[in-house]
């Protein structure tokens, strides 16, 4: 094994180090190893050796997309049995994701992210509501009401499609088939190729899980073709662009994968945000206060508009802080392109496969100093952010690499900012049990596990 010179724990024969990461939360095993092996360690798992590097200064080198690339297996591999090709699940050498991306990366661009603002405010409203209808006694089970909003946001002004899921008690069927087929995806990664027989009646589930998601979104697409509007949406841009490049448009069924894609990868990442932002602020009194006078300043009691987004630096270093702290991707996937050596001194064959670990890299006290594990919204204010990003290159990755980075970056950009500038507004916030310690729930995505906030109306709701 080319790797051997790279340190990393002692395995067993056959399982490798398998049998000692956590199944609950694996963040908290390579975090472990990477407190005792430093910058850069190897892991033997059943399906081959991954390097996992945890400084700025190696996630810079593995950003390099001249030496490597995103590898797409796993849990990504899995959730291909849904939506195939999609953006997020496309290999390098398929097509298929520079026709989309070609395509849909004009509707990510600021007059079309502006004009969904309305919408957005509507979902966010409707949320502001069922927290003053409960009252100040109720617990905010946070991140449940941060994923309806999250997938309601995106499902209406990406489709014009409403679940709306503050109105009902049960939830829209495609959201519960959806946290099925998420939860399965990342269970069948674990599970080895032979034992997956045994499991009929969860792969039964699985199929039937991912016929409701496809029937869902084939009557989404159905629906607006037979009654055309003028809505300048994602689907508008999915029906009806053409790909500069190759002159393609997108078939119904990359429309499908796509519509799904978007669902998938648009809601847990941003109400994953939201819920530490939340929880951070809580835990630290002074930025509260600062990030509500900031909102008092300049929205004050009135509507909040699309203008306002761009004069809110400190909750936007809120966000940016979170995010770097608790970045809900925690861990990004990489691949060498060729034979290759890391780091100066450890040669690695074509093929290796990296993780980033950005929960590490992200706190490295060679770029953020003594105070790095603490919540410093101040160092992400946007002159001093813009300094750090210059002086160290890729110390802050939370939304992914180069070609392959996040597409929605701009939709949860300003959907984030809207619901913290509401909330701030409206609510005061408390922890429902004060002794409270974040702790993390790790499914595709991390969250704060447990978090129970309380709400109190600061005035009339706005
Ligand atoms: C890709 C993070 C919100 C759609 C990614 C990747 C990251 C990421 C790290 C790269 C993953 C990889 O390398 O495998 C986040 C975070 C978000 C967020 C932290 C919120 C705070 C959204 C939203 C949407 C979205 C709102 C949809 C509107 C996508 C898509 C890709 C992607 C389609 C695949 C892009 C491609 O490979 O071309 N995101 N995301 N994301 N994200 Fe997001």
């Amino acid at each position: 094994d080319k790797t051997e010179q790279i340190p990393g724990p002692p395995g067993y024969p056959l399982v490798g180090n398998a049998l000692s990461i956590d199944r609950e939360t694996p963040l908290s095993t390579w975090e472990g190893w990477a407190d005792q092996y430093g910058e850069i360690f190897r892991v033997t798992l059943p399906q081959g050796t991954v390097v996992i590097v945890s400084s700025q200064r190696l996630v810079h080198e593995l950003c390099d997309e001249k030496r490597f690339h995103k590898p797409v297996r796993g849990a990504l591999q899995e959730i291909r049995n849904a939506v195939h090709d999609g953006l997020f699940t496309a290999r390098e050498d398929e097509p298929s994701w520079g026709i989309a991306h070609r395509i849909l990366m004009p509707a990510f661009g600021p007059a079309s992210i502006q004009g969904m603002f309305d919408e957005m405010h509507e979902v966010a409203s409707q949320l502001a509501l069922k927290w003053a209808r409960h009252g100040a006694d109720a617990d905010i089970m946070v991140t449940d009401d941060f994923t309806r909003l999250t997938l309601d946001t995106l499902a209406l002004c990406a489709m014009d499609f409403r679940f709306n899921s503050y109105y009902h008690d049960d939830l829209h069927p495609f959201i519960n088939a959806m946290a099925g087929f998420l939860t399965e995806s990342g269970a069948r990664a674990l599970r080895p190729g032979l034992v997956s027989v045994f499991f009929r009646e969860a792969n039964r589930k699985y199929w039937d899980d991912i016929e409701v998601l496809r029937r869902t979104a084939q009557g989404v697409l159905d629906s607006r073709r037979k009654h055309p509007t003028g809505r300048r949406d994602l689907l508008a841009a999915m029906l009806e662009g053409i790909d500069p490049k190759t002159g393609q448009k997108l078939s119904d069924a990359s429309i499908i994968d796509n519509l799904i894609t978007f669902l998938i990868a648009g809601h847990e990442t941003t109400s994953g945000l939201l819920s530490f932002a939340f929880c951070q602020l809580i835990k630290h009194p002074a930025a509260y206060r600062k990030a509500q006078e900031e909102v008092d300043r300049v929205v004050g009691s009135g509507p909040i508009r699309v203008e306002h987004m761009k004069k809110l630096p400190y909750i936007a270093a809120v966000l940016r802080e979170t995010l770097r702290l608790c970045p809900t991707i925690p861990v990004i996937a990489r691949r060498a392109n060729e034979d290759t050596v890391i780091g100066g001194k450890y040669a690695v064959p074509k093929g290796q496969s990296f993780l980033l670990l950005l929960a590490r890299s992200h706190v490295d006290p060679a770029v953020y100093g003594e105070s790095a594990r603490g919540f410093v919204p101040e160092r992400m204010l946007d002159d001093n952010f813009e300094r750090l990003m210059k002086e160290y290159p890729d110390c802050w990755k939370p939304f992914g690499i180069g070609m392959r980075a996040c597409i929605g970056r701009p939709f949860a950009w300003q959907e984030a900012m809207l619901v913290m500038t509401m909330l701030l507004q409206n609510f005061d916030f408390a922890l429902s049990d004060p002794s409270y310690e974040l702790r993390y729930k790790q499914t595709l995505t991390t969250k704060p596990k447990d978090f129970y906030m309380r709400a109190t109306l600061r005035h009339g709701l706005t």
